[in-house]
């Protein structure tokens, strides 16, 4: 009696919390726990040594290696940076030379199915390769590469401990005028040591966060007492499972589902168009290193491994590669771009794959203002956008994208050399 005064405003509250954050129903309990936990990266049949201790080590002092790079002054950790959660902060990426993308950020990378915003890479070892050579980022060359192992006694004890053997060439100054047969072996070497990278890589993985802690109590029943999520972030869950759509693309622990979408952000003055994924099949099926090449060590086993997902019509390799063209129109690869984890997003700003937005707020009124019509994730739901959010619903949203970053600090579980 002594609080009566208060009663219309605690019942407001508790109306709101009551229609916005309280129990979940059972359709939306379901969509939650498919979002954790995360578990172990999937297999990669196509890397003998995707988790060998050893290799992972060789890996990570190249990811740091300088002497990767044409010029010895820069290294993967140049833009992938332990310290800024392994991308670099900056709108678009810095190297050698200017470059038209956004670093993604590597946490849980060895999840993704496609590899770069336009999946031109379909194995992490054979996207490890590209950066090596590539004029915006470390342009160094393969043969380089292959003459720095030969040459630090330490670097190459530890690449034959692990793959047996070096092999030898007949020097020339240049890749291009070796013969077939040494190509072959500066090739080998070389995507070896994208193998060992790619193990390294695979060690990049979110710990717990606020929000598996809830989908463990979720699952335990005990979501009622449980205050892993205050809420205003239970709140944002149920905008994230529901009328946002969100789940749609973002789905499963990693919060995305490995695939590409265009949604239509308009050419920045002054950026060359950019056509995502339609380029980004076109050179997949040109690289010598996709995982049905001959340096992939399973070309059958990653086939299988994604039918078995699912995933029928978008199995690498050549001919698959081609099936996967035709499947996909025109229209629709053309300026698709992957969707990103929102595992620890609000960490890596800048957003999206032109680093546009600097804030979670920015994404999401996009989102709010969008007007287009999507078919979405590995069940080809349709999705329609704009939103209609509330100014606290957007809040909550942003609010429940903040329980996604895991705890601990990239540099407690790496060092940063
Ligand atoms: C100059 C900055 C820069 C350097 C140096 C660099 N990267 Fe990147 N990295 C990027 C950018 C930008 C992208 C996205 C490019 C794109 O999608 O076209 C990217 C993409 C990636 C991806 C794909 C991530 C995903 O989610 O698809 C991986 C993995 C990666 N880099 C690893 C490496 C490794 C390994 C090295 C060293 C051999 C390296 N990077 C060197 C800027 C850099
Ligand atoms: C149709 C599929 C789809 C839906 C639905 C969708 N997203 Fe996305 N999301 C993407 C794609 C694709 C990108 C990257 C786009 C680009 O860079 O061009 C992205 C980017 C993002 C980013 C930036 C992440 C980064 O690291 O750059 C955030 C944050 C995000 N989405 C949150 C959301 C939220 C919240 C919702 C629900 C309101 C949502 N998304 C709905 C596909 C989708």
């Amino acid at each position: 009696m002594r609080f009566r005064g208060f009663a219309p405003l605690l019942c407001c509250v508790t109306l709101w919390l009551g229609a916005e954050a309280g129990e979940f129903n059972d359709k939306d309990r379901l969509w939650i726990l498919q979002h954790a936990p995360l578990g172990e990266p999937p297999a990669d049949p196509t890397n003998a040594v995707a988790d060998d201790r050893r290799a992972a080590a060789l890996g990570r002092r190249l990811f740091f290696e300088p002497r990767l790079s044409g010029d010895g002054t820069r290294s993967c950790a140049s833009c992938h940076d332990p310290n800024r959660d392994w991308s670099d902060g900056k709108i678009l990426s810095d190297g050698a030379a200017p470059g038209r993308r956004h670093t993604p950020s590597l946490w849980n990378v060895a999840f993704a199915r496609w590899f770069f915003w336009d999946g031109r890479a379909d194995s992490l070892w054979s996207q490890a390769l590209q950066p090596i050579e590539s004029d915006a980022e470390l342009a160094g060359d393969r043969l380089s590469v292959y003459r720095l192992i030969g040459q630090d006694s330490m670097l190459r004890d530890e690449y034959v401990a692990i793959f047996a053997d070096y092999p030898e060439v007949t020097e020339r100054p240049h890749f291009s005028q070796l013969t077939s047969t040494d190509q072959l072996k500066v090739n080998r070497v070389f995507s070896n040591l994208g193998k060992a990278i790619a193990a390294f890589e695979r060690t990049i993985v979110t710990s717990d966060s606020r929000f598996d802690r809830f989908v463990a109590d979720l699952r335990s029943g005990t979501t009622a007492e449980s205050n892993a999520l205050n809420a205003e972030e239970k709140a944002g869950l149920r905008i994230f499972v529901g009328k946002g759509q969100c789940r749609f693309c973002h789905v499963g622990p990693e919060f995305s589902d490995s695939e590409f979408h265009n949604l239509e952000l308009p050419t920045r003055k002054g950026a060359a168009l950019d056509l995502g994924r339609q380029q980004g099949i076109a050179e997949l099926l040109e690289d010598p290193f996709h995982s049905r090449g001959v340096y992939s060590d399973d070309t059958e086993g990653r086939a299988a491994l994604l039918k078995h997902a699912g995933y029928v019509s978008s199995i690498p390799g050549p001919d698959s590669g081609r099936a996967l063209a035709l499947v996909e129109s025109e229209e629709q690869t053309r300026g698709a771009f992957r969707t990103p984890t929102l595992r620890n997003v609000a960490r890596t700003a800048p957003y999206m794959h032109d680093g546009r937005f600097s804030t979670l707020r920015e994404v999401i009124d996009y989102y709010t203002q969008l007007e287009a019509d999507f078919v979405a994730g590995p069940y080809r739901h349709a999705v329609h956008f704009p939103l209609e959010l509330s100014d606290t619903e957007i809040a909550a949203l942003v609010a429940f994208l903040g329980t996604l970053s895991s705890s601990e600090s990239p540099q407690e579980s790496f060092g940063s050399d």
